[in-house]
């Protein structure tokens, strides 16, 4: 079994990388990562090196690393000629919604140009009658969902007002997959996730942003007073999922009219179980003090800062997961404590290095 993970640096691939090494036997892996500093790449490097340490135990394996950069399509062609994926898993991608408005370039290139370089060459895989990519898994976002009033997010829902680039970007992936999917069967599996945390997770990402205010004894704001609630999936859990999406690739039918329907599907990835804000941040701030991250008598009320709704913002969000549930078996288990638990302990030792 050969797979292909873009993004192999980034929070979620690094982790993929390491469930795969961990568990299948004799996989060939290849990750392709531009390490690029939209956040700190010492924590891509860091990453890098845990999966380094997982190689050396599981030595039936292959795992091989490229630094490049998904836009570049002779890149991605030689790639794809060489390795012959059987599996792709495209997480390679500039995330972060504010970013893409003082840089929206970042997003066509990672997110457009890239993922089209992807779906070209899974189409040529299938040249001169090899039987090329069995699966294509790919990132999409909950933020496709922009400012949607209805909850729980269904795949099912309209999803064509994006409130981001960030946002098009995804949407605009999964009508791209759609399109080479029904032209060129390829089976194809888009997974919007709800926001992600874990170790070594993105600083970019609002747990983290709080973590290093707290430490630094500033104050954070909680919007909508903290009774926003927001679906937080840990890192594990959604490694699980991936897994278990990776496996089973949607099924190539042939239509009454003769022509193939596109092996084609998009699932939530989440936990369908919304949190409090303000409960996650004071679990958040609980851990950070058994971590001795923060001391114990931290002052913890006079570093929040409960404000109104910012607008645009919408109360509750969280994720529909049913046909996930029904179709893999999938469902979260790590509570909040537990995930946030070993984000503190994770940081604590990280940062004091
Ligand atoms: N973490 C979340 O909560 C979350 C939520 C919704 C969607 N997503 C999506 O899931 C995917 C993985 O997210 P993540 O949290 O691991 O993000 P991440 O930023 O940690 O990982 C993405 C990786 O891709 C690399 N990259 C970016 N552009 C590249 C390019 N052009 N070529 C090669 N590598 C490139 C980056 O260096 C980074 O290491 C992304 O597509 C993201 O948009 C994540």
């Amino acid at each position: 079994m050969k797979i292909l993970i873009t993004g192999a640096a980034g929070f979620i691939g690094a982790n993929l990388v390491m469930q795969l090494l961990k568990r299948e036997k004799a996989v060939e892996i290849l990750g392709i990562d531009s390490l690029n500093d939209y956040y700190d790449p010492t924590i891509k490097n860091f990453r890098l090196g845990e999966i380094k340490k997982i190689v050396a135990e599981h030595l039936d394996s292959k795992w091989t690393f490229l630094k490049g950069n998904i836009a570049d399509k002779e890149l991605i062609d030689r790639i794809f000629n060489d390795f012959r994926p059987d599996i792709v898993v495209n997480l390679a991608a500039q995330a972060g919604v504010r970013y893409s408005i003082t840089n929206p370039n970042a997003y066509i290139e990672s997110n457009i140009i890239g993922f089209y370089n992807i779906l070209e060459a899974c189409r040529h895989s299938y040249d001169n009658g090899a039987e090329g990519v069995r699966h294509l898994v790919y990132a999409s976002s909950s933020s496709v969902y922009g400012s949607n009033q209805k909850v729980p997010y269904s795949t099912d829902d309209k999803v064509d007002n994006p409130v981001s680039l960030y946002a098009a970007t995804k949407k605009s992936n999964e009508l791209m997959a759609h399109a080479y999917s029904k032209l060129y069967n390829i089976p194809a599996t888009g997974l919007r996730f709800f926001t992600v945390y874990g170790p070594a997770g993105r600083p970019d990402m609002a747990y983290f942003g709080f973590t290093n205010k707290l430490l630094k004894g500033e104050t954070i704001k909680i919007f909508n007073y903290g009774h926003c609630k927001r679906d937080f999936t840990y890192v594990d859990d959604i490694v699980e999922g991936v897994i278990r999406v990776m496996k089973k690739a949607p099924e190539r039918q042939v239509g009454e009219d003769g022509l193939p329907i596109p092996p084609y599907a998009v699932y939530n990835i989440g936990n369908s179980n919304p949190e409090k804000l303000l409960d996650f941040v004071r679990i958040l701030q609980e851990e950070l003090v058994a971590a001795g991250v923060l001391p114990a008598d931290y002052d913890f009320d006079a570093h929040k800062e409960l404000v109104p709704m910012q607008p645009g913002d919408v109360p509750v969000t969280y994720a529909d997961t049913t046909a996930l549930e029904n179709d893999f078996g999938f469902r979260p288990s790590t509570t909040l404590r537990e995930g946030l638990r070993r984000f503190a302990n994770w940081y604590k030792t990280f940062y004091s290095k």
